[in-house]
């Protein structure tokens, strides 16, 4: 991974550097002769630019001018594009590292950048034969800038960390992660935070009588897991855990309602939600926050064999509720209903889902937001919107209203799978609130969490979004941030 280092004392600045200015009459006195000043003032009116290259053959600098836009999350937002920018070009010098000098701009700004920087320079190399020449030679960004401390440093190296690791998850295949793999890869990585990891296997999730995460797993040849995580630091503010519950569906072939034509394709990302919380937990135990959370993460593929589930099937959920199965492939909600009652044993001050869980979601708003609802929790909600603009993960709230819960009452069973076309992504959420008596957000990612083409420092394949925003909704809670 790139990571930030702070530089305490002004650098040597006759190297690879890029400097941030928040106007060229700022040039730091001496430092260029008037001929590159001018190629500076003239790049900047000619070409509508932010960023200027100047290139003395021993070394190359960056001059970089944030731009003039209306509003601090557009800002940071137009900083972290600019980083991803930067980082392209710079590869292609094959240096380790590089200075970010801040000489008259925000430091905040400089760290969006920076987090630019490293998001962008994200690489899946695993399966590629030519990945030592594919790979970014950079490792390490300096940084020089008042107002910044080795804490706030800290904290965003390990949230990198975290979107990495969600990322890594996410683009692997599933043949390489089935339920199994993915919880023992996360609980690996996990085992030096403090976080305590419990995995439970197939015979424990009988006993628990999960019956929604057994159903989906029945067409499968991999046993299901449900991986318990916990991270209940002594100085913790809340006594009550906020629980994130992640969907784990490994692969979702769809079942027997088979998904058809391309809409299998990326079907290895239906983990994603699970990735997402994994990552979150091992941010706030990395960085050590105060706050008392608690990750739960049911695990299948959704495949087909003669023992699968089918449409009419009837089963009985582990909070006592039946369901009658009417759609095989809206399986996220059945493994995820068993969380969400699990979780009411911890009488949680709030859960949290993340899931990619519907395509309405991700055909209501497209790949720009995350799709969202909440019973019980509108005070959180605001405080989730407002981290969503800081980070740019924005949210769109949707209603949940008592209608939709009508639309998926069963005729013979309490609850059925599925609704109608129409307001799928709430009646999902619906049919997910019938199992929790707690404050509940739930979050659906099915739109944000792959991108088909390279959406800047989100990248191309998994973009981890979702994880940058729940961190700084928890450093908030912590009252860190
Ligand atoms: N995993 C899918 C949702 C999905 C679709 C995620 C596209 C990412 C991209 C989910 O399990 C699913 O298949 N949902 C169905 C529900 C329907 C049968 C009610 C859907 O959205 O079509
Ligand atoms: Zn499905
Ligand atoms: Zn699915």
């Amino acid at each position: 991974m790139i990571t930030l280092d702070l530089l305490l004392s002004k650098p040597d600045l006759h190297t690879n550097t890029i400097f941030v200015l928040r106007h060229p009459d700022d040039l730091p006195a001496g430092l260029v002769n008037t001929e590159e000043a001018g190629y500076i003032r003239r790049s900047l009116e000619d070409k509508n630019t932010t960023t200027v290259e100047i290139n003395r053959y021993d070394y190359v600098w960056y001059f970089v001018f944030p731009a003039d836009v209306a509003g601090e999350s557009l800002q940071l937002e137009k900083a972290r594009k600019t980083g991803d920018i930067l980082v392209k070009e710079i590869s292609r010098l094959k240096v380790p590292e590089i200075t970010v000098y801040n000489h008259s701009a925000d430091a905040e700004w400089c760290m969006a950048l920076a987090e630019g920087m490293t998001l962008g320079g994200y690489q899946f190399l695993k399966y590629k034969t030519d990945r030592d020449e594919k790979l970014i030679r950079l490792n390490t960004i300096k940084i020089w800038s008042e107002g910044l401390n080795n804490r706030q440093i800290m904290m965003k190296n390990r949230l990198n960390e975290a979107v990495y690791m969600c990322r890594d998850f996410v683009n692997e295949p599933v043949i390489n992660l089935s339920a199994t793999q993915l919880a023992e890869g996360i609980s690996e990585l996990l085992s030096t935070t403090g976080i305590k990891t419990e995995i439970f296997n197939k015979k424990k999730i009988e006993s628990l009588k999960m019956g929604g995460l057994l159903a989906v797993n029945r067409g499968s040849s991999e046993p299901p897991t449900f991986t318990v995580l916990e991270w209940k630091p002594e100085n913790a503010v809340n006594e009550n855990p906020v629980i994130l519950v992640g969907k784990g569906v490994t692969f979702d072939t769809g079942g027997m309602n088979i998904k058809t034509g391309s809409f299998m394709d990326h079907m290895k990302t239906d983990m994603t939600g699970a990735a997402t919380m994994a990552s979150v937990i091992y941010a706030a135990a990395a960085t050590r926050l105060p706050v008392y959370v608690i990750a739960l993460l049911p695990a299948t593929d959704n495949r087909i064999n003669s023992d699968a589930v089918v449409s009419g099937d009837v089963i009985e959920m582990h909070s006592g509720k039946t369901v009658e199965i009417l759609n095989t492939d809206a399986e996220g909600r059945l493994i995820l209903a068993d969380a969400l009652s699990y979780a009411q044993n911890y009488n949680p001050m709030l859960v949290i889902t993340a899931a990619t869980l519907t395509g309405s979601a991700a055909r209501a708003i497209g790949r720009f937001g995350i799709v969202a609802m909440q019973a019980k929790a509108s005070e959180q909600m605001q405080l989730l919107k407002e981290c969503g603009e800081d980070v740019y993960e924005r949210i769109a709230e949707f209603p949940f209203w008592d209608e939709y819960a009508e639309l998926i009452k069963s005729d013979i069973a309490d609850l059925k799978n599925v609704g109608p076309l129409e307001g799928g992504a709430i009646t999902a959420g619906k049919f997910l609130e019938a199992f929790t008596n707690y404050p509940f957000i739930h979050l659906d990612i099915a739109g944000t969490s792959y991108a088909e083409k390279r959406d800047s420092y989100r990248n191309q394949g998994a973009t981890g979004t979702g994880v940058r925003l729940l961190f700084s909704f928890l450093a908030k809670v912590a009252g860190k941030a």
